[in-house]
């Protein structure tokens, strides 16, 4: 991966809650937390962050940043719209930018509908179950892809 552009980090609905939101489950670093703590383990990084709630607007982000000649890579935790959103699939379909899929928590450990990823196939690989670190281990990812 080029290291001359930025990395973004797109984090989908209910995140934006993290440190407060079933703490046993995700933890209790905020989002906030999670991007700070990034940012001081990759200063040499350009790192951008974008939380939204909805399907449509992860779509536009995913496009937006994946048809950015200076994006050279995305870490995605689309949270529950990877279980269900063809539609964030296929804009990563859509997009040659790497794109790391990462949950919080071991989704193929919870519940049946939670053990299916639309995304992991078309996404360049998956981190989960390694809380907040996850995050990081996903821009480690995209740091040694070529
Ligand atoms: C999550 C797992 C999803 O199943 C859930 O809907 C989330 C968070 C995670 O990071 O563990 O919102 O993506």
């Amino acid at each position: 991966m080029s290291r001359e552009g930025y990395i973004a980090v797109v984090n989908g609905p209910n995140l934006n809650m993290l440190g407060r939101r079933q703490p046993g489950i995700y933890g209790t670093a905020t989002l906030d937390d999670i991007v700070a703590s990034l940012r001081a383990g990759f200063p040499q990084l350009d790192i951008r962050h974008e939380c939204r709630q909805g399907e449509g607007e992860l779509v536009e982000l995913i496009q937006r940043f994946g048809t950015d000649p200076a994006c050279c890579g995305i870490v995605l935790n689309a949270a529950a719209y990877t279980h269900t959103s063809l539609a964030v699939a296929d804009a990563v379909a859509a997009v040659d930018v790497p794109v790391v899929e990462v949950h919080l928590s071991n989704i193929y450990a919870r519940e049946a509908i939670r053990r299916t990823s639309l995304l992991s196939p078309v996404c360049a690989g998956c981190i989960c179950g390694f809380g907040a670190a996850g995050y990081a281990l996903a821009v480690r990812a995209l740091l040694q892809m070529k």
